[in-house]
């Protein structure tokens, strides 16, 4: 079976969690595309050539979860040929047969416009920052800050910027606990399989 579940939104809106929780429920294989663009962030010298020679050794640094690691990855990821480096990788996996969900900020628009599932899923600033802060620590005014300039550039950049897909559904988690997303997320999906069975 080939089917497509692709979650975009901002950084620390849950996207994460509800594709972890997704995959696990369906067996459909997972990727966080957000780990490409940050080991490319990662990796000294031209990005451009990071891209088109980024390994599996690349995704499995211990230093690509930090705040400093995300905002690398948020200024290689405006880079045209970054992207295009990445496309072919991801379009393969999101079609692979058994099931595919993919998270990232353009996984519904530019990845896979044809996702049998599209979720777009986001919180508000402060929410987002103060989840991000129960993880990483430091000085919540300072992620918070991070946070808006990372959404800024992400949502500003002329190649694939972050934008919900028009048929995508919105789940917003600033009131939405991430187990009430989980359950939306899932009754979508069930939703849409059931239709194709029909
Ligand atoms: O999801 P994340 O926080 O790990 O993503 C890190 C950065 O990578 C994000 O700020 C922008 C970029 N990114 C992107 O441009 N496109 C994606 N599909 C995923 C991430």
């Amino acid at each position: 079976m080939i089917f497509t579940v692709a979650i975009d939104g901002p950084a620390a809106a849950g996207k994460g969690t509800i594709a972890r929780a997704v995959a696990d429920r369906f067996g459909f294989a997972h990727l966080d595309t957000g780990l490409l663009y940050r080991a490319v962030g990662a990796k000294a010298g031209d990005p451009v050539a990071a891209a088109r020679g980024l390994t599996e050794a690349d995704l499995g640094r211990g230093d690509l979860r930090t705040l400093a690691a995300g905002q690398a990855a948020s200024r290689v990821a405006v880079i045209p040929e970054v992207r295009a480096a990445l496309l072919d990788f991801q379009r393969r996996f999101a079609r692979r047969q058994g099931g595919a969900v993919l998270d990232g900020r353009d996984i519904g628009t530019v990845i896979c416009p044809e996702a049998e599932v599209k979720l777009y899923v986001t919180a508000s600033p402060e929410v987002r920052a103060h989840r991000r802060w129960l993880e990483v620590g430091g000085d919540e005014a300072q992620v918070l800050a991070e946070v808006i300039e990372r959404d800024k550039r992400d949502a500003r950049r002329a190649t694939a910027p972050l934008r919900p897909a028009a048929d995508a559904l919105l789940l917003d988690t600033t009131e939405l606990t991430i187990e009430a997303a989980v359950h939306k997320a899932i009754a979508a999906i069930e939703q849409r399989i059931g239709q194709g069975r029909a």
